[in-house]
């Protein structure tokens, strides 16, 4: 929004100047004249103010004379600014006459930001996150239903696209379970310098250390044995799969990141401790449990560069949108990818038993998995919560021991420790 400061005292014209920029492109005058002269010219070149905010004593002209002035060149156009009476004392009679010669509103000095944030909220010159409102025209509707329409209907015109599986982890799984041999499993993770490169820096590190430094990538694998490789390239390729330009977004989804991670190792430790004969790989269902997440934040920046809203989302209102919709979403996108019934239903019911078809262990160590990457702080996109975890529904429908379950977050600490050394 285009914003005209008039204030003749230099002081308050670069406070109110510093603040007004917060929330428009903002000029100023310094003193009547020349802010009806720029009002005019502003409005003969079709972009006119949207808001003045108008010092009312002033040494030429007075500011409810400019005032005046304003809403006569207005009313040979179809315009109308709002105005913003500025008064150092604030007096009654002249405030009511100000209203009557058609100011919106008023403010007295001293002032401050949230002083004018109120007011032009209250005008609705800005939607509910305030600043940083300048040059939108039209504000769009950023509630999560509407955000979520939006998506499916740019979804189902094809404007936009689900994101692609990540398939270096995919493919790797694969050849291990096909017995694929060795350099054909390295030849696939060469094609990923990040992921190969990190691969061997981990068959390095400490906690794997043997004798001599390995360089090469089928060593790297060897050292760190097949079902460890094969973990850490899910997680990475699902990690840089998800990875956003826009900083904003890094540290939700890095958190989103971690607690998946910390959702699959447990999933999948609770498998093997309980020696579960499952219709799902537990790693993987825990990993890819809250992708609908992933994928709304993905399209969602995806909109905001297409420039659906302006860049006017805020992290409220996407978090919102992430929270109610992202089982859903996550359902949607694992049918796209070809994943089995059984892993939507997980998708869909990992933190809500209550509407699971039918309660299945495959759903508990999810649940459960879920539930325990939050106690360790893992919290991903819910809020923070006590959880106790041997009261959950998951994990007496797994009659868990109270040892069982301690033993359990130890082990999905160790793991994550390791996988924190992959982060740079
Ligand atoms: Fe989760």
């Amino acid at each position: 929004m285009r914003i005209l400061v008039v204030e003749d005292e230099m002081i308050s014209r670069l406070k109110l100047e510093a603040i007004m920029q917060k929330f428009g492109r903002c000029e100023t005058a310094e003193n009547g004249s020349q802010a009806v002269h720029m009002y005019q010219k502003a409005m003969v070149q079709g972009n006119a103010y949207r808001l003045v905010m108008l010092d009312i004593e002033m040494p030429d002209m007075k500011g409810p004379q400019v005032l005046r002035q304003i809403r006569l060149i207005e009313a040979a156009r179809d315009h109308r600014a709002a105005v913003i009476m500025v008064t150092a004392q604030l007096s009654q009679t002249l405030v009511v006459s100000c209203i009557q010669d058609g100011c919106d509103d008023y403010i007295a000095k001293p002032f401050n930001i949230n002083i004018i944030r109120d007011k032009l909220l209250k005008l609705g010159l800005i939607g509910g996150h305030g600043e940083n409102d300048a040059g939108r025209s039209k504000p769009k509707s950023t509630s999560a239903e509407n955000i979520f329409n939006r998506i499916n209907e740019l979804l189902r015109s094809g404007e936009l696209a689900l994101p692609p599986m990540p398939q270096i982890g995919i493919r790797f799984r694969e050849m291990v379970r096909d017995g694929a041999d060795m350099d054909k499993m390295a030849g696939l993770l060469k094609k990923d310098v990040v992921i190969a490169s990190k691969i061997i820096r981990l068959s390095n590190s400490a906690s794997y250390r043997g004798f001599g430094k390995i360089h090469s990538l089928e060593r790297a694998i060897g050292r760190l044995g097949l079902a460890e490789t094969e973990k850490l390239v899910m997680a990475l390729s699902n990690q840089k799969l998800f990875m956003a330009e826009n900083h904003l977004y890094r540290k939700m989804l890095e958190d989103l990141w971690l607690h998946s991670l910390a959702c699959a190792f447990a999933a999948e430790a609770l498998t093997d401790t309980l020696e579960l004969n499952m219709a799902v790989d537990a790693f993987t269902a825990g990993l890819f449990h809250d992708i609908g997440a992933f994928a709304l934040i993905h399209v969602i920046v995806e909109l905001e560069n297409l420039g659906h809203y302006d860049k006017l989302l805020d992290l409220e209102a996407i978090n919102e949108t992430v929270q109610v919709y992202h089982k859903i979403f996550g359902a949607k996108l694992l049918e796209k990818w070809a994943f089995d019934s059984e892993y939507r239903q997980i998708a869909l019911c990992h933190n809500n038993l209550d509407i699971a078809e039918s309660i299945t262990p495959e759903i508990c160590v999810v649940h459960l998995g879920n539930l325990v990457a939050k106690s360790l702080g893992y919290i991903g996109c819910g809020g923070k919560q006590t959880i106790e975890l041997m009261q959950t529904p998951s994990a007496q429908t797994l009659q868990l021991t109270g040892d069982q379950i301690d033993s359990l977050r130890k082990a999905v600490q160790s793991q994550m420790a390791l996988v924190e050394q992959l982060l740079d």
